[in-house]
């Protein structure tokens, strides 16, 4: 039996709750380091099939996770419509700079298929490589999440609502852009063999108030309803995982009725009165040290009875030590 779909899919409170943490294969896995050096373009390992493939598996050959996550990152879709991506050493993403009008009007005219290919392919290697117990996620950035790198041309700042205020036509366009190319990216991975879908919203807790609705929610909508639409009798759940935004979650289970959600670790455990299936939330600072274990503890008392996913409340840190993500496993399950 496949604990995720039945937690996420028929909404059942599993005993234990199966397992999987955001950026589960990444650089806190030796194995996954060595194969890493190879590649001087972090964009050119998320495009080579062989690499997805077994940096994929890796955490789960290790710590028997219930679901696999596609290794991508979300930056691969500005990254393929044209604004070339770097990832430099302690300094994270560096985006080209582009002329907007260009870019958008070549980016909307744009089919993406064949430039998914390698991702596609290795999802259909990697479904076959994996047991029926385990799901296979997919994901992808939230517009409004991708589009602050983009703009910014790295790591979020100020400098996107300034765009905002002088760019409202362009930056709406690029929402449009994210959006849709977004939503046929995520149809394809579903195609391809995902049996889940998550959408990374990082920074929607940066959004004002008065703008969450053109920034967010309409955009989350199109996508929602684009996969309800192509899959109408077997659409996949989708988690969506917005950073501080719990506080919309009660008016966005009502609004989707299909959406399952990622809490973040300021979310206090005992405080979520969602009735929809979630997934969190602990602290990965917590997972540095033996503190994780009293955290981890108490998570599974109080979800007790609830349709959850055990995870971290963001991705695991490179400095995790591999020991307490065992123990970590073994509590849960125990
Ligand atoms: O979860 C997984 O294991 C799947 C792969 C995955 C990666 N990034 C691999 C990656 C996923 C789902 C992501 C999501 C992602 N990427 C997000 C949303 C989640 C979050 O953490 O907020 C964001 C904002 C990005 C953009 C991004 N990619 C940044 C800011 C960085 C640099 C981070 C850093 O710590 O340097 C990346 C690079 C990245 N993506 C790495 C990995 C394993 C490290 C790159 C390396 O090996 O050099």
């Amino acid at each position: 039996m496949n604990k995720i779909l039945s937690v996420l899919k028929y909404k059942k409170a599993e005993n234990p709750p199966p397992i999987w943490l955001m950026r589960q294969a990444g650089r806190y896995l030796p194995e996954y380091r060595k194969i890493r050096e190879k590649f001087p373009h972090f964009m050119d390992f998320c495009l080579t099939p062989e690499a997805i493939e077994t940096v994929t598996l890796q955490p789960i050959t290790r710590f028997d996770f219930d679901a696999a996550i596609i290794f991508c990152d979300i930056l691969i879709l500005p990254h393929l419509l044209g604004q070339k991506v770097e990832f430099i050493a302690g300094k994270g993403p560096v985006l080209e700079a582009v002329n907007w009008e260009t870019f958008l009007e070549k980016g909307e005219k744009k089919n993406l298929l064949g430039a998914f290919s390698p991702i596609l392919q290795s999802i259909k290697t990697i479904r076959q490589a994996l047991c029926k117990e385990k799901s296979l996620i997919g994901f992808i950035g939230s517009p409004w999440t991708i589009a602050t790198y983009m703009v910014n041309q790295k790591k979020y700042t100020e400098e996107v609502f300034k765009f905002y205020e002088e760019n409202k036509t362009l930056f709406k366009r690029l929402l449009t852009l994210l959006t849709d190319q977004g939503s046929a990216f995520l149809i394809e991975q579903v195609k391809a063999g995902c049996d889940t879908v998550q959408i990374f919203d990082s920074w929607a807790g940066l959004v004002p108030l008065d703008k969450r609705e053109e920034f967010l929610w309409g955009p989350l909508e199109k996508i929602y309803n684009k996969l309800q639409k192509t899959f109408p009798k077997n659409c996949p759940p989708i988690i969506y995982y917005g950073r501080g935004v719990y506080d919309h979650y009660e008016e966005l289970e009502k609004r989707f009725p299909n959406l399952c959600f990622g809490v973040d670790e300021t979310v206090d455990i005992q405080d979520i009165t969602l009735t929809q299936p979630f997934q969190g939330n602990l602290d990965p600072e917590k997972l540095l040290s033996q503190e994780f274990i009293k955290d981890t503890l108490f998570i599974k008392e109080k979800i007790k009875g609830k349709p959850f996913i055990f995870n971290l409340g963001h991705g695991i840190k490179p400095n995790t030590p591999l020991d307490h993500v065992y123990q970590l496993v073994e509590i849960i399950r125990k």
